[in-house]
């Protein structure tokens, strides 16, 4: 596996796999690996010739006063990890590198970034759009592979991407959990025993929604209340947005009809968790 840090660098080693013909994948990441994250090298290795996967806690898309600071960092680990599932080259460029002095240009989706997560981070997606267009311009690969766990980061990649027509397929993988049903995250770490078990609500209030809906239930005030009920229950969660949008335009509706996605992000101890899932009526 090798190591790159320029993007000249990795450009020409792109440049010479695509001349022999090679299907190059991208996972882009902020390290500190989990099973999720090995998930989408695993689909890309399942696709992809080549596998890059990057490796950069990216300063833009943090807010003020959010952990950029304190974000985990291994990447001696982290090479371990994607060596052990056949990652072909790691990039893990400096901040300096991705963002010299006196950088000045941002890409920004507008409309759907005004909801949800985009809420209650401004800017994060500004941050998100530009990293993620310097990682395709820097890499090009012909797919890019994104976890549906960050469901609305999907959308507006994948909007970025028609929108800016840059050369780039975009690959869906699914939330991949805990055992006890905690969607992974690199920030489940900041979490203390007690903490951790009060995170089991979000996908426990998940599921009591999908069970509404099961049995019939279609009132979006009705299933948005029984989650955000259910959440109130557990003392240690401080709810930041329940809501229960269609998908993939994200626009408020009072019946759930065709697909809706059922959007949390919940506050516990110092980390703040997200978890959704699609509900069809
Ligand atoms: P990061 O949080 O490191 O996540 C990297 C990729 O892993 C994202 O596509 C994310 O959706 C996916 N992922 C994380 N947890 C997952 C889980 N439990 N199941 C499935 N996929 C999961 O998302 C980012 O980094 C950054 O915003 C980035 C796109 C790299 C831009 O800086």
């Amino acid at each position: 596996m090798l190591l790159i840090n320029k993007v000249l660098e990795i450009r020409e080693h792109v440049k010479n796999a695509k001349k022999e013909g090679k299907k190059v994948g991208l996972v882009p990441t902020m390290g500190f690996f989990h099973d999720g994250h090995l998930e989408l090298m695993r689909q890309a290795r399942k696709e992809c010739d080549v596998v890059i996967v990057s490796i950069f806690v990216n300063p833009t898309q943090f807010g003020p006063g959010e952990d950029y600071e304190d974000y985990p960092r291994d990447l001696e680990r982290d090479m371990q990890l994607a060596e052990e599932v056949g990652v072909d080259v790691i990039f893990n460029p400096s901040v300096e590198e991705m963002y010299p002095d006196g950088f000045s240009t941002y890409v920004e989706v507008k409309g759907i970034t005004g909801k949800l997560c985009g809420r209650s981070r401004p800017g994060h997606f500004k941050g998100v759009a530009t990293i993620v267009t310097k990682l395709f311009n820097s890499v090009q690969p012909d797919v890019a592979f994104f976890g549906q766990k960050d469901a609305q980061q999907v959308l507006v990649i994948k909007k970025m991407v028609k929108e800016l027509n840059i050369d780039v397929e975009i690959r869906t993988v699914p939330i991949v959990r805990e055992e006890d049903g905690i969607a992974m995250s690199s920030r489940n770490l900041y979490l203390n025993d007690e903490e951790r078990k009060a995170a089991r609500i979000l996908y426990r209030s998940i599921q009591k929604a999908q069970q509404k809906v099961q049995e019939g239930e279609r009132d979006v005030n009705s299933l948005k209340g029984a989650v955000i009920d259910m959440i109130s229950s557990e003392p240690l969660a401080k709810i930041d947005y329940v809501e229960l949008l269609t998908y993939p335009e994200l626009e408020e509706k009072d019946v759930l009809e065709g697909k809706m996605l059922l959007a949390l992000a919940v506050k516990i101890g110092k980390a703040r968790l997200i978890d959704n899932a699609i509900l069809e009526g």
